[in-house]
């Protein structure tokens, strides 16, 4: 007799994988022997620097490491957090209480929603956005008004647009700057209008900071120095982008303390915790040498005046990303996103990321990523240029 394994509701809620087709295609052009350029993956090619390495090896050989973490952290690594904090934003958090260790900002993001989304609840979220504020937020039985970015608006969301009954029901309002996918970054006057939006409409302001070191212009604000932030904010801060390291699974949360003790809540329930010997690692990155970081986003300011500078060339005008790893280019005239990516993928082995992927309103654009070393960039760009678009 077979037994049927009825999955839960929230999972077969989860909207339709929009990347399948690329994946199966992308299979198929590399069965034929192409040698694929990947511009479709987030994820630094470079390796994570070696002083931070040196620190993990030296720290898994410590019997205190092997045991249970502390759910919330380090004390030492809250502190390093904090003082990175202060030293980057000038902004003083107390590590007991307004820092939580993470296993990558991607857990904190959808344990924001176990800890205060209630079924019915309305979380306001970005599209297209990084899909883990809409997932962690159907999961618990919420749902999600997007907020469509537009180039118009420079890709931030029109909060005056929100209409009242939506806010007065919010929840969580999530931004994400330095923007993935669409590489915009928020000034300063627009996190004052949403600090006041959060405090009107008694919203909990999430920021995900993910890229917040990979950045070309002027240093992106946080959140927290703005005025008003600490009381209404949280803010999401990772080591995956900054320090190369995506695979070690650290970041943390930094904010108002009544939202970090919300997390850790959920955190000493659910999970136990960041590995001490990547915590000792961890802070020798956030307190050690910081030409590591200079360094990588010299890398990719190359890297994206490479690209930009070479799909300009070919006709497809593109905006210079201001932050992140990403470059978001409009489709051109009588093509798809889908179709476009397709495109580039059988006819010039390129594989990029159809924007509808992140949202609706990602339509009519896709996302190349500055995962790849500037050779390689030239030769997509070239391959490209066969496509005659
Ligand atoms: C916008 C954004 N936030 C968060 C994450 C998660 O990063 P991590 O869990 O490695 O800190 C990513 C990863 O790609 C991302 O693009």
């Amino acid at each position: 007799m077979s037994v049927e394994f009825k999955k839960a509701e929230r999972i077969q809620k989860l909207p339709p994988y929009l990347f399948a087709e690329i994946d199966r295609l992308k299979r198929q052009v590399a069965a034929r022997g192409v040698d694929l350029i990947n511009l479709g993956v987030g994820d630094p090619d470079t390796p994570t620097p070696a002083h931070i390495i040196a620190r993990l090896r030296e720290a898994a050989e410590n019997p205190a490491n092997h045991r249970y973490p502390d759910y919330e952290g380090l004390l030492a690594f809250r502190q390093a957090a904090a003082d990175w904090m202060e030293r980057r934003y000038g902004v003083s958090v107390d590590p007991a209480t307004e820092v939580v260790s993470l296993i990558g900002t991607k857990e904190g993001i959808a344990n924001m929603a176990v800890a205060f989304v209630d079924p019915g609840d309305i979380v306001l979220v970005p599209d297209p956005g990084y899909p883990v504020y809409h997932i962690g937020t159907s999961f618990n039985g919420g749902t999600s008004f997007r907020m469509p970015l537009r180039r118009e608006n420079a890709f931030l969301p029109d909060l005056a647009a929100i209409p009242a009954e939506v806010a007065r029901r919010a929840k969580l309002l999530w931004l994400n700057y330095p923007n993935n996918p669409t590489a915009a970054v928020a000034p300063r006057a627009f996190f004052e209008e949403a600090i006041r939006f959060a405090q009107r409409n008694d919203v909990i302001l999430c920021h995900d900071a993910a890229y917040a070191e990979i950045y070309f212009g002027e240093r992106p604000p946080s959140v927290l120095e703005i005025p008003g932030g600490r009381e209404v904010a949280i803010e999401f801060h990772s080591l995956s982008k900054t320090f190369s390291m995506t695979g070690w699974r650290i970041g943390f949360a930094a904010g108002h303390a009544d939202l970090i003790a919300g997390l850790g809540k959920v955190k000493t329930n659910v999970d136990s915790g960041v590995f001490q010997a990547v915590q000792e690692a961890a802070i020798a990155a956030l307190t050690g040498d910081l030409g590591v970081v200079e360094r990588l986003r010299a890398m990719y300011r190359e890297r994206r005046d490479v690209l930009v500078g070479g799909l300009r060339d070919i006709g497809l005008a593109c905006d210079p990303p201001a932050g992140t790893f990403y470059v978001w280019v409009p489709v051109p005239r009588g093509l798809t996103a889908a179709a476009l990516a397709t495109r580039c993928l059988t006819e010039a082995g390129v594989v990029v990321t159809p924007g509808n992927g992140f949202g609706e309103a990602g339509e009519g654009y896709i996302r190349l990523t500055l995962c790849t070393p500037v050779e390689r960039l030239r030769e997509a760009v070239e391959r490209l240029r066969r496509l005659a678009l």
